[in-house]
């Protein structure tokens, strides 16, 4: 892309939004990427660039945003995740609902080019095939996070094929970072079980040890992300969203592979609503449309990723005292 781009990320001081901002940043310069949440940033990132504080639901403030920076390019990022969805859903529906539409027609309205817009494996349900699950299949989501994530790709191809709108989408699997915490999901276990790894060498699991579920390193997904945003028009055929996969692996699994590089490591488990959502969704997700189109792979395997999350976290001092 340009270097002339003016990016703006809605959701920027949430799980993706954070890595995506200092990786954007990285490439466009610090003023070029204008990050945004519904809340003030955190201080240790106030000088890294322009920061606004935006409530997706409020118009005048997306239109005012919108007229001061210009951006050409838009990730929306701003959303409310499985769990916590179950416990408000007309919240979780109206957010990431409304929050949609407002963002998709003030892009319309300001001619940006590209417009980000993150689905979930949470489109995919109880009836849908649950290994190597295809990009097109039987979806029947049960949470009110998928169920507005399904509406949500609907409405990517419908602004795509009626308003010109240049929305791409990817579905992310649980994603695995270290520079911020997930909120309110049912894949969150797979960050917090490092951060305790190096706490207290243990960790209590919410999932049975034998769930598996569709899981990816960051940068994997960061790549994912800015990949398909900047690929050329032609390149992404599938214009509600692609299915994307990393790596699949259970607790038991994970648990496994952190005390062969941490020994000592034990896991128990604690079972609670969240076990109900993870087994509504797919354990592998078959993602040869996203590799042919547009060029997908993923770098890390759970051994790498793993290695990545613990010396990370481990410099960033957790667990040191
Ligand atoms: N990580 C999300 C969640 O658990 C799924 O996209 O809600």
């Amino acid at each position: 892309m340009a270097e002339t781009e003016t990016i703006l990320i809605l959701g920027s001081e949430g799980q993706v939004g954070t890595d995506l901002a200092a990786r954007l940043r990285s490439v466009y310069g610090k003023n070029n990427v204008v990050c945004s949440d519904i809340k003030p940033s955190d201080e240790a990132k106030q000088d890294l660039g322009p920061y606004e504080v935006l409530n997706v639901l409020d118009k005048e403030s997306i239109k005012a945003v919108f007229s001061k920076y210009k951006p050409t390019m838009v990730y929306h990022l701003a959303a409310m995740l499985s769990a916590t969805a179950e416990k408000y859903p007309r919240k979780g529906w109206d957010l990431n609902m409304e929050g949609m539409f407002a963002i998709f027609d003030a892009c319309l309205e300001h001619k940006v080019k590209r417009t980000f817009w993150p689905s979930s494996i949470a489109v995919f349900g109880p009836s849908t095939p649950r290994i190597h699950t295809p990009q097109h299949c039987v979806m029947d989501p049960n949470t009110i996070y998928g169920i507005s994530k399904l509406a949500g790709e609907r409405f990517c191809e419908y602004y795509h094929e009626k308003y010109g709108l240049d929305v791409r989408s990817i579905r992310y699997p649980g994603l695995i970072g270290w520079k911020a915490l997930p909120g309110g999901g049912t894949t969150d276990y797979a960050v917090d079980i490092f951060h305790q790894a190096l706490i207290s060498n243990r960790y209590t699991c919410f999932l049975k040890e034998d769930t598996a579920l569709p899981m990816m390193y960051m940068d994997d997904a960061i790549k994912a992300t800015i990949d398909i945003t900047e690929a050329a028009p032609e390149l992404v055929k599938i214009r509600s969203s692609y299915n994307l996969s990393g790596m699949s692996f259970d607790p038991k699994g994970l648990a496994t592979e952190i005390a062969r590089q941490q020994s000592g490591f034990t896991i128990d488990y604690d079972i609670d609503a969240r076990q109900k959502i993870a087994e509504s969704w797919p354990q592998s997700i078959d993602d040869s449309a996203a590799r042919e189109d547009w060029g997908w792979k993923p770098d890390f395997n759970m051994e790498a990723m793993v290695r990545e999350m613990l010396t990370q976290l481990r410099n960033m001092g957790v667990g040191a005292n």
